[in-house]
């Protein structure tokens, strides 16, 4: 039994002084601590982990709408246009939409579903007060251009 104890003892030192070897192996330095240098290890060691992401291409600008911006080659789109004129106050000259007036954006909607909006406001069907004198005395065929024209005027 002794013997047995004895042997164990002896195996566990061993391992221990083999594992202290080890230890001893292991570089010790005694440098300061360097934030600066820690810092670009850090930052080093960051980029490594997670590499940076490639940046997101530039989103090409769509064209701030200035001076002629509908082709009026057709005589809808010229008429369009000319009775545009009323809508400008509230919806502005490009469509825009004007906050103050609580006017929504108009420019670049499908010209099929401007068409009915105004029709609906016409009618009464979809209440706008304040719309109302403006489309009133509108012709289906006047309500179908002014659609197609602002349907052209560009959605910024
Ligand atoms: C007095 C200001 C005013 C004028 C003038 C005016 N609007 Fe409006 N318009 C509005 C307001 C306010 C709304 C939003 C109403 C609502 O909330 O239902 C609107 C809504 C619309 C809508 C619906 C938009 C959508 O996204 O649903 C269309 C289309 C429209 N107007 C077209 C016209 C046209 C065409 C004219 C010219 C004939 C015109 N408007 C003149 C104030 C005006």
């Amino acid at each position: 039994m002794t013997r047995l104890i004895v042997f164990a003892i002896s195996v566990i030192s061993l391992i221990g002084i083999l594992s202290l070897r080890k230890f001893k192996e292991e570089a010790v330095s005694n440098k300061r601590f360097n934030y600066v240098e820690e810092e670009k290890d850090w930052k080093k060691f960051k980029a490594a982990i997670n590499p940076v992401k490639k940046k997101k291409k530039a989103v090409a600008q769509a064209p701030v709408a200035t001076g002629a911006v509908v082709v009026l080659d057709t005589e809808e789109l010229k008429n369009g246009k000319k009775l545009y004129a009323k809508c400008i106050v509230c919806h502005g000259k490009y469509g825009e939409g004007k906050p103050a007036q609580k006017a929504p954006k108009i420019a670049g909607q499908y010209a099929w579903y401007l068409e009915e909006q105004v029709v609906n406001i016409q009618k009464g069907i979809r209440v706008n007060k304040v719309m109302m004198p403006y489309v009133k005395n509108l012709s289906p065929q006047d309500i179908s251009d002014i659609s197609a024209y602002v349907a052209k005027l560009p959605w910024k």
